[in-house]
């Protein structure tokens, strides 16, 4: 491949921010239903933090309305966008495999079409760390694709980019025997410029400690 993933979602995601911005033209996409049904379970002013953040819209901007967001992306150019258009977040650039949060930082993670752009091998240990920056009780909202894809480098909106999923059967097994309850599960499709993508989106809940 010759670069690292996360150096080709970054360059990526720099190139195709305005064009990804422009996507969700034909329907609104699941993401704003999901996000309002997680957001009515917290407490105002709870602490939220979201990977892979992108320019901030519409769901950063959603969270900091009665939340505390921090995101996080690896795109500059996705970061840059995101402080504009969300005054009120914290973000900054970085790879999501490499935060460093306390233990039991937050109420709640997001991550909308974010784990795709990770090797799937990586997924357990990205699960796992989620756990660890929850709160007991905190919850992870995400979405991910449903193909079982080891990984691959495909053309994205004109740039290239890093593609990595499992099926449904082992994301929800990965999820769960990193130490949560499933809530809510649904694979639901959107329309992406004209094109029909599904993904399976997951409430889950943080257990007290991983299953053994
Ligand atoms: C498909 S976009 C989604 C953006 C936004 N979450 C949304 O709902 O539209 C994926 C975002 O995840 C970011 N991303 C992918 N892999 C990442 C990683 N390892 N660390 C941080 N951000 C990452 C990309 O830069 C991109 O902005």
């Amino acid at each position: 491949m010759g670069q690292e993933p996360q150096e080709l979602v970054a360059h990526g995601y720099d190139t195709v921010a305005e064009r990804y911005a422009e996507l969700e033209r034909d329907a609104p996409w699941p993401r704003a239903a999901w996000l309002d049904d997680l957001l009515a379970r917290l407490p105002d002013g709870s602490p939220v933090l979201d990977l892979g953040c992108g320019n901030g819209l519409p769901a950063g901007e959603r969270i900091a309305r009665r939340h505390r967001l921090t995101g996080v992306d690896v795109s500059p150019r996705q970061v840059e966008l995101a402080r504009a258009n969300v005054p009120a977040g914290e973000f900054s650039t970085g790879d999501i495999l490499k935060l460093d949060h306390a233990p039991g930082s937050f109420a709640a993670v997001t991550a909308f079409y974010t784990f795709d752009h990770i090797p799937r091998e990586r997924l357990a240990e990205m699960f796992g760390l989620v756990h660890t920056w929850l709160a007991t009780d905190g919850y992870l909202l995400c979405c991910v694709e449903i193909e079982d894809l080891p990984g691959v480098v495909a053309d994205w909106l004109g740039a290239p980019m890093y593609f990595s999923s499992y099926e449904p059967d082992v994301t929800r097994r990965l999820l769960t025997e990193a130490g949560f309850d499933i809530v809510r599960d649904e694979i639901q499709a959107q329309s992406e410029g004209g094109h029909e993508v599904s993904y399976l989106w997951l409430l889950a809940r943080r257990r007290h400690r991983a299953a053994s």
